[in-house]
């Protein structure tokens, strides 16, 4: 079902100025745009691929600070509404979307060398559950965060960020390498962990941010 976003982001304070198009899932799972700006700020470095991206909320966000992303989802029709959000925020020509598995070796290997730094926000539910049901193991969400987190490390960068939800523990999360494990408040209530890998992170350990 495809749905105007104006409603559902009032009530989830998403924070788009126009209504992203997108089915209900996608648009329930997508970043804060405040939270996707702080991240290109933050980052600041030129060229991204971003894993997962569904409607391109995140996306669009960075795109305007940034100067090029490689965006990639497996959902067609989630792509398409991306092209269409991207083209409606003005940046469609900083960004490249790409219908396609992340876990696939062959997509993966083809960023090497062009891209800086690495995105991944995979769906926090087990495969086939409700988006609603957060995983609390990195290999329950979809693709697994741990087998997606050392492809990309093995095939790319280890310049990565994840976005992942706070179902998922302090000690799973440290099992993969050192990470800064952001907590992101909005207006006070904790989101989500922004981890942060290789040269992005500015500390081992929990880091905290309110937006
Ligand atoms: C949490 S949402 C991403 C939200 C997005 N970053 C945003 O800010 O709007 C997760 C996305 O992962 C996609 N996905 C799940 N498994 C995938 C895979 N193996 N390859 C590519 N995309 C996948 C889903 O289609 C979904 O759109």
């Amino acid at each position: 079902m495809n749905i105007d976003k104006t409603k559902s982001q009032k009530e989830n304070f998403k924070g788009f100025k126009f209504p992203l198009k997108g089915d209900i899932d996608a648009l329930y799972m997508s970043n804060y745009v405040l939270a996707a700006d702080y991240l290109a700020r933050r980052i600041n470095s030129e060229i991204c691929l971003e894993l997962c991206c569904a409607v391109g909320a995140t996306t669009i966000i960075m795109a305007q600070k940034m100067k090029k992303i490689f965006a990639i989802d497996n959902n067609q029709t989630r792509i398409k509404n991306a092209y269409l959000n991207a083209k409606k925020g003005n940046v469609l020509k900083k960004i490249e979307f790409i219908v396609g598995d992340v876990m696939d070796d062959h997509i993966l290997k083809r960023y090497k060398g062009e891209i800086k730094w690495v995105m991944a926000d995979p769906d926090w539910s087990p495969p086939k559950a409700n988006v609603r049901t957060h995983a609390h193991k990195l290999k329950d969400t979809t693709p697994p965060a741990d087998l997606l987190y050392n492809k990309i490390k093995k095939l790319l960068t280890s310049d990565i960020v994840f976005r992942l939800p706070i179902s998922i523990s302090i000690d799973e999360i440290s099992s993969l390498d050192p990470s800064e494990i952001q907590h992101v408040y909005i207006k006070n209530d904790l989101k989500f962990f922004y981890l942060y890998f290789g040269k992005l992170k500015r500390e081992n350990g929990i880091t905290k941010l309110w937006l």
